[in-house]
């Protein structure tokens, strides 16, 4: 049998994923006989796209926007994790069935661990500003390291309703419109995670009273560009921890560079420099 891996990412658009990057810098790194590269696959043509992959012999592939909860049909085993997030990030293909997985919350929490060295999530109080996929990621990995209490904010109600009934952890919600009145809902806060779109290029910036943070708190932003959003700037301003996004997309690669090539890649300073560039 040939030990040239292939893998990719399919998306639609795919061409602007900083995933290749990633892999290809660890094939390299780690002398894999290897590929990994970006193929758009639209949705109408998802099955016969993912057929070809199997047929050609890929060992797996990342899944992007938009067809991250269409791999939940499509795969022939899911995870526990990727069953309550509701979404496929990685798929591994073994003797022709699909294995979907979700490694974002793998990613949300590695990399505050990497970039704090010490943050203890255990008996913590968080708070989420967000109630999409990536809220459900990071909600999941919080309780699997015994957060303590997990806050959500979001713009419709409904959609954080359903998450906190869904993963029966969320305390409290908190509508957006009440946000800026009720930033009192920051006090006694160790983690605030930006898991909004907001602050992204292009679009508006999150705005947000911090007033009420502890000193201790930290502050993490999902949102990788800009690298240095207005949640963090502001959260620098009152001299908190912050956190930036760029390492969650670095980390959430690493179970699925494990899962094709057998090895839990590192995210190193080199690497996070390329990708943020
Ligand atoms: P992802 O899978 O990355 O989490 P998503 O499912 O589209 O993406 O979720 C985006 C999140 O950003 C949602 O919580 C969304 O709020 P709604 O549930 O109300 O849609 C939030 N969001 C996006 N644009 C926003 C805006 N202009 N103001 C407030 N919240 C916004």
């Amino acid at each position: 049998m040939s030990k040239f891996t292939k893998a990719a990412v399919i998306g639609h658009p795919v061409k602007h994923s900083k995933s290749p990057m990633i892999h290809q810098y660890w094939i390299e790194k780690y002398g894999f006989e290897g590929s990994y590269e970006a193929i758009d696959i639209a949705p109408e043509t998802l099955d016969d796209g993912i057929k070809k992959l199997v047929d050609d012999g890929y060992k797996g592939f990342n899944v992007t926007i938009p067809h991250k909860e269409s791999l939940m049909a499509i795969c022939d085993e899911i995870s526990h994790n990727a069953n309550v997030i509701g979404a496929v990030n990685t798929v591994t293909i073994e003797d022709g069935k699909l294995h979907g997985q979700n490694t974002d919350g793998f990613g949300f929490i590695h990399n505050i661990l990497q970039n704090t060295g010490n943050f203890e999530f255990k008996g913590k109080r968080a708070a989420i500003l967000g109630a999409g996929g990536a809220t459900r990621a990071i909600a999941s990995a919080l309780i699997g390291e015994e957060i303590e209490q997990i806050v959500l904010l979001n713009r419709t109600k409904e959609r954080a309703e359903k998450l906190a009934e869904d993963i029966a952890f969320v305390s409290d919600i908190i509508v957006v419109e009440d946000w800026e009145k009720r930033s009192a809902v920051l006090e006694g806060i160790d983690l605030l995670v930006n898991a909004t779109s907001l602050g992204m290029d292009g679009q508006h910036p999150l705005e947000i009273d911090l007033g009420a943070l502890p000193e201790t708190a930290l502050v993490n932003d999902i949102v990788y560009s800009p690298l240095q959003t207005q949640l963090l700037k502001d959260a620098q301003a009152r001299d908190l921890h912050t956190v930036t996004g760029i390492g969650m997309l670095l980390h959430q690669a690493r179970p699925a560079f494990k899962s094709w090539f057998g090895l839990l890649p590192d995210v190193t300073d080199e690497l996070t420099t390329m990708v943020s560039a």
